[in-house]
């Protein structure tokens, strides 16, 4: 017990020199560096200029959410989940098999290789895409019925923009557009992303509370070996990484702009669907099997998860049919501090949250946490 008190007691001194260091950095890279060291790494962009992504659509022009009609359970539930953390949604129905009209079949969709529910969500995908166009909104997040996020989503995408533009070595960001709109997708939220295998640049946010360990993580990709190798300071357990995708899988939650909902509509709809949307999207992203190469970012893990109630298996998903006699507890994958398993208490207004892993000893990650008060930290760019 004493020794593990220590140990505890060193992480925290290491973690509060840590904070007090970014806070520095921070604090001389935005107010005294000359201009001259405006390229460095360590250039960071003011808390301000990404203000508006504490509004009431997380600073992209709207919000959708995709949900069958009749699963009123998912809108009640993602409804209070977005409500408690300060933004809504317009909810888009989904497709059911029965309402896609075989005229209206994209090209290369083989019904002997995808169920007709995957292509019924190809088709709500699109429906999301062409709203994105008709109303002209430069930025669109689009979101599914059972996405969870961390309690801290603002903080978390505020510093994903930030290594956004510095990997993109913007210097100048509108405050209109804190993400900006020179990029197709953000890969937000999904269970899988990774960068080009010779990818070297990369935004890392070491010592991240919000990132769950490894063996707790339904998910693939993340950093490339050569990263692994050349910088093991940057614990898998603990990073959070940014970086330019080319691989992505469900989801869950991504964000395009209106050139990108273009791109993705043209590619995937007048050209061809050979795939399940969401490999699909992939090869957009890596520009393989003869498609032509979009710009997706994404960070690892991902900021949007999906979110299980317990119970009966059969009611998770409405595209695949689950055995009803398969049970299972809830489940909120890849996130630590999840807002829809600390629904209740956010509900009531208390100020405490709770990690899913209450029973662990995690240095960098606190089994609970006062989420009005909780800083995010920062990252930097490695390349
Ligand atoms: C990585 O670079 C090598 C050498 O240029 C190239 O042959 C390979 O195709 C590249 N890999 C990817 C995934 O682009």
């Amino acid at each position: 017990m004493i020794a593990r008190g220590k140990i505890l007691q060193m992480a925290i001194a290491a973690f509060a020199a840590y904070a007090f260091f970014t806070l520095l950095v921070r604090f001389i890279g935005d107010e005294a560096w000359p201009n001259s060291l405006s390229h460095s790494p360590r250039n960071f962009i003011h808390d301000s200029t990404f203000e508006h992504i504490q509004n009431r659509t997380l600073g992209f022009e709207h919000i959708y959410a995709i949900s069958m009609k009749e699963r009123t359970d998912k809108r009640d539930f993602l409804t209070l989940a977005a409500t408690v953390s300060g933004f809504k949604v317009e909810w888009l129905d989904g497709v059911r098999p029965d309402d896609l009209h075989p005229k209206a079949m994209p090209d290369g969709a083989d019904t002997s290789l995808m169920k007709p529910t995957v292509i019924a969500c190809w088709r709500a995908h699109m429906n999301a895409l062409l709203n994105v166009i008709t109303n002209d909104y430069s930025t669109a997040l689009v979101l599914e019925d059972d996405a969870d996020w961390d309690v801290s989503l603002k903080s978390q995408l505020r510093e994903f923009a930030r290594g956004l533009h510095t990997l993109k070595g913007n210097d100048h960001v509108s405050k209109e557009a804190p993400y900006g709109t020179d990029w197709d997708l953000l890969w937000i939220g999904g269970c899988a992303s990774g960068p080009n295998a010779n990818e070297t640049s990369f935004y890392a946010i070491p010592m991240d509370p919000t990132v769950p360990r490894v063996h707790h993580r339904s998910t693939w990709g993340g950093p490339t070996d050569e990263w692994r190798e050349k910088y093991p300071e940057l614990a898998e357990d603990s990073t959070r990484f940014i970086y330019r995708a080319e691989m992505g899988c469900c989801m869950f939650g991504y964000a395009v702009t209106n050139r990108g909902a273009r791109n993705i509509l043209s590619a995937l709809s007048v050209d061809r669907l050979d795939k399940p949307v969401d490999n699909a999207l992939g090869d957009l992203c890596a520009g393989s099997y003869g498609r032509r190469q979009i710009e997706c970012w994404a960070p690892f893990p991902n900021l949007i998860g999906t979110h299980r109630r317990a119970g009966s298996a059969s009611r998770d998903s409405d595209i695949e049919k689950n055995n009803i006699a398969e049970f299972h507890e809830e489940q909120a994958w890849n996130m630590v501090y999840s807002t829809r398993r600390n629904i209740q208490q956010l509900i009531a207004g208390e100020d405490t949250v709770y990690s899913q892993w209450k029973d662990e000893d995690v240095p960098w990650s606190s089994k609970e946490i006062r989420h009005k008060e909780f800083i995010y930290p920062g990252g930097y760019l490695v390349n």
